[in-house]
């Protein structure tokens, strides 16, 4: 069997920024501007909040934090995005989930205009992602995308399965890797035989925010495993996989932490010039 490649996200990350900055430093007339629209002080949320401020700064994307009390009505928060949908200084904004019970974020994510949601949570963009038109798409399965491919990972043709169906990785996880031709399916809390199902998987994408749920019964020898957890433990930060105890048997495996969140943050970037230049990134 080939020797493990354990994927890096943050050194490709890395390169992804380096990549973004020259082309954000070629751009004439004003720099893009990306708001982080944030309510209540969630700390998780903060310091999401906080990391993707700081990597605006260093590609040179002009950051503008929107900070609301827990308290806010949902119509003030709608008319925020009302004026920074008319600014024309801002051309990505994001709202940070999760958010009070009394906010719905599918009437947020609606309210965003669909150019400027850099999240791809707008049904138009949901939309454009699976009827296979270009549209701005979630950062982190982008990002899963792109480290596969960086890494020459074959998508096309293999056999892909995802744990988790959220709105926000699972389902255009799926989309995406549908359009690389892979063969994809989706697993949740009600599969019948989810040991079986992944264990038949090359590739194997686990957001299920389980901490080490998917032990080696899950994983054929020599697959490719990502994983998007984030877990907060006694033991720290653990993914949904048991590193330890999978990665000896798989091809190639994302680590927690370093793995897929530096690119969740890394195509946020992307997402926001790709807004600035109407889609086009050259
Ligand atoms: N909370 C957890 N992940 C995300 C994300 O990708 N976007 C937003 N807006 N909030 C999140």
């Amino acid at each position: 069997m080939a020797e493990l490649s354990v994927l890096s996200g943050r050194k490709f990350a890395k390169e992804v920024r380096r990549n973004l900055a020259e082309k954000i430093e070629k751009i004439s007339g004003r720099p893009p501007g990306l708001a982080v629209v944030i309510v209540g002080d969630d700390p998780a949320s903060r310091v999401y909040v906080s990391m993707k401020e700081k990597a605006c700064g260093r590609v040179g994307i002009v950051s503008t934090a929107v900070n609301l009390d827990e308290s806010v009505s949902q119509e003030e928060l709608l008319q925020e995005i009302n004026k920074l949908n008319e600014s024309p200084s801002v051309d990505g904004i994001l709202c940070q989930l999760p958010l009070p019970a009394h906010i719905s974020a599918d009437v947020v994510a609606s309210a965003i205009l669909p150019e400027k949601d850099v999240d791809g949570f707008h049904p138009v963009n949901v939309g454009r992602l699976w009827r296979g038109e270009d549209g701005l798409f979630p950062c982190t399965p982008v990002g899963i995308i792109a480290l596969l491919k960086h890494h020459n990972i074959k998508i096309d043709g293999a056999d892909a399965v995802i744990v988790g169906r959220s709105n926000i990785v699972g389902k255009p996880m799926a989309a995406l890797l549908l359009r690389e031709s892979a063969t994809v399916s989706i697993t949740h809390s009600h599969t019948s035989d989810l040991q079986g199902l992944c264990r038949k998987a090359d590739i194997l994408i686990a957001a299920v925010g389980r901490p080490r749920f998917i032990t080696r019964e899950f994983v054929k020898p020599g697959a490719t495993v990502i994983d998007v957890g984030i877990n907060r433990t006694d033991d720290g930060l653990v993914g949904d996989v048991d590193f330890e105890n999978v990665a000896p048997i798989c091809g190639a495996i994302t680590p927690v932490p370093g793995g897929v969140g530096p690119l969740t943050i890394a195509f946020l970037l992307s997402n926001t010039l790709k807004s600035r230049t109407n889609g086009v990134v050259s």
